[in-house]
């Protein structure tokens, strides 16, 4: 399967791709984390992208579009694949259509994920994730035991630096110009389906699932 979560920062794709990726035994394919990992890292892609991420812009489509197409000529993609917060702009969109025709691979489907501002930021300004395992938590809709530790692994919980309020609205004010045309793209092809995703997780990942299903059918 080759799916495509598209929405807005904050949206839950990353909570909702933990479990799509689980389900389906599929890789998620995060731009966002393999940036973070290489910002960690401190290689030259990190230290390029980290200026970009933290003001909440994004990282030019030459580098991203390069990242993804080493990424998908790894083992476990070779039998689908879910994008989570890729791609992020028409000409990037348009690159990993034509790598995908190349490979005789095309999309099942891609799944809008819709929630409004105010709560973005309440989910944003609120979120923690764990520095070991990636797990995401929030500390009003899904608070760890202990406000500094993961439940899972016992390690630090930590804030995004782009989680800020400001940068969150400066990623939304990106999101608008330079994201959303994605749907139109998607929407003319015939791949575009709206999630519920405004209910708590369970029920998100329920619609999620149903829409997945029917594309598979
Ligand atoms: P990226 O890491 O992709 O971030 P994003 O798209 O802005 O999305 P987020 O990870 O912030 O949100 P999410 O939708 O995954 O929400 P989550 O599930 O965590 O990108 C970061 C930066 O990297 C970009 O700004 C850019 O600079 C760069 N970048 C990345 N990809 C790029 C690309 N393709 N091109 C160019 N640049 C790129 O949930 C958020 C919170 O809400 C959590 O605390 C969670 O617990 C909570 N929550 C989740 N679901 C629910 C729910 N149903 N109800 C209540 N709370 C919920």
């Amino acid at each position: 399967m080759r799916v495509i979560l598209l929405g807005p920062p904050g949206a839950g794709k990353g909570t909702q791709a933990v479990r799509i990726a689980e389900a389906y035994g599929i890789p998620h394919i995060s731009t966002g984390d393999i940036l973070r990992a290489n910002v960690k890292a401190g290689t030259d892609l990190g230290v390029e992208a980290k200026r970009f991420m933290d003001a909440g812009d994004l990282v030019p489509d030459d580098v991203i579009v390069g990242m993804v197409g080493g990424r998908l000529d790894e083992d476990d993609a070779s039998s689908g694949f879910l994008f989570d917060g890729f791609p992020r702009t028409v000409p990037q969109a348009q690159s990993l259509e034509d790598l995908l025709i190349g490979r005789e691979t095309p999309l099942d489907v891609v799944v809008r994920m819709s929630v409004a501002k105010d709560d973005i930021v309440t989910r944003l300004t609120g979120r923690r994730t764990c520095a070991q395992c990636g797990r995401i938590f929030h500390l009003v809709f899904d608070p760890p035991t202990d406000a500094a530790r993961c439940d899972d692994c016992q390690g630090e919980l930590t804030q995004r630096d782009d989680d800020t309020e400001d940068v969150v609205l400066n990623r939304l004010e990106v999101y608008a110009a330079q994201t959303e045309p994605l749907e139109h793209f998607y929407w003319e092809r015939g791949l575009l389906r709206d999630a519920e995703a405004n209910g708590a997780p369970d029920e998100v990942f329920a619609s999620i699932q149903g829409i997945l299903a029917e594309s598979a059918a």
